[in-house]
């Protein structure tokens, strides 16, 4: 098989997709420390594009100018072609530090954003049992927070995400904290549904394996102050079998070529 391998950084190549995110000549500084960047990088709309790289190197600095947590130094980050300024409410974001309110059942956490949206009282309970039942806490809607494992808190946090459809899913490190089994499960729940909304995913993650199985491409980051070194596509079929996709010889090439770019300290 051949590897098609982007080096170039600049992704803009492909006039006819639309670009929904834009970073131009970014730069995160923290005071003087030189955190990332200069970064440029676009992402075309409804693709899956995974991050990967060191430790560090900026990932979920990249994914906080998009929510608009955090400006840039230097450069702009574009959302549908406007500077993102102030806290971008399209996007849904699982940040590595989500956390569920204590006093509220799961259920009520999940409903929390579609409150703050002011869907209707059936709207709500249709897309909360939808979003648990997705991923798999069906039965766990009367719960507390101090009732559930670590996992299953991370899964709450993902349900309330999918309940109100963003247009983009900005995703760090979601799965970090669960097991190997339960890890590929919402993998593909996660294909089945970036297949069924047409969304944009931004997926950072320390894992090679789960940007391969997920994304369309993958950014390697390079070590502090990291930027985009390599770009590559994944071109494996889709829908992809989370299992049956490990076997694929080409996954393996992947793998390998991605692994010799990554700075691993
Ligand atoms: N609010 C902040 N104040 C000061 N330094 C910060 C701040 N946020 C991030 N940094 C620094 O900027 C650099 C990039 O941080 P970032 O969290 O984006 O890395 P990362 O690639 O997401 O790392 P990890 O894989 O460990 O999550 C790090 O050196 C970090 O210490
Ligand atoms: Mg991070």
């Amino acid at each position: 098989m051949t590897v098609k391998t982007l080096s170039v950084v600049d992704s803009r190549m492909t006039a006819e997709a639309e670009v929904v995110i834009d970073f131009r000549d970014v730069v995160a500084r923290f005071g003087s420390f030189h955190a990332m960047g200069p970064t440029n990088l676009s992402v075309r709309r409804g693709e899956f594009l995974a991050i990967v790289g060191p430790s560090g190197c900026g990932k979920s600095t990249l994914l906080n100018m998009v929510a608009g947590t955090l400006e840039p130094a230097e450069g702009s980050v574009l959302y549908k072609g406007k500077q993102v300024k102030n806290l971008n409410h399209d996007v849904g974001y699982i940040t590595q530090k989500n956390f569920c309110l204590p006093w509220r059942t799961v259920e009520a956490n999940v409903r929390l954003p579609l409150e703050f949206r002011k869907f209707s009282k059936d709207e709500m309970q249709l897309r909360v049992r939808n979003a648990l039942k997705k991923v798999g806490l069906k039965g766990f809607e009367k719960a507390y927070p101090k009732q559930l494992s670590g996992g299953m808190l991370q899964r709450v946090m993902i349900a309330r995400t999918l309940a109100y459809s963003p247009d983009i899913y900005l995703m760090d490190e979601p799965f970090g904290s669960l097991d190997a089994q339960l890890r590929m499960r919402m993998h593909d729940e996660l294909l089945k549904l970036w297949q069924e909304t047409g969304a944009t995913f931004v997926f950072v993650t320390h894992d090679l394996h789960e940007a391969i199985t997920l994304a369309d491409r993958v950014v390697v980051m390079s070590k502090r102050p990291g930027r985009p070194k390599l770009i590559v596509d994944i071109e494996l079929d889709r829908p992809r079998d989370v299992v049956a996709i490990q076997a694929d010889p080409a996954f393996g090439v992947y793998f390998k070529q991605l692994w010799a770019a990554l700075d691993v300290q």
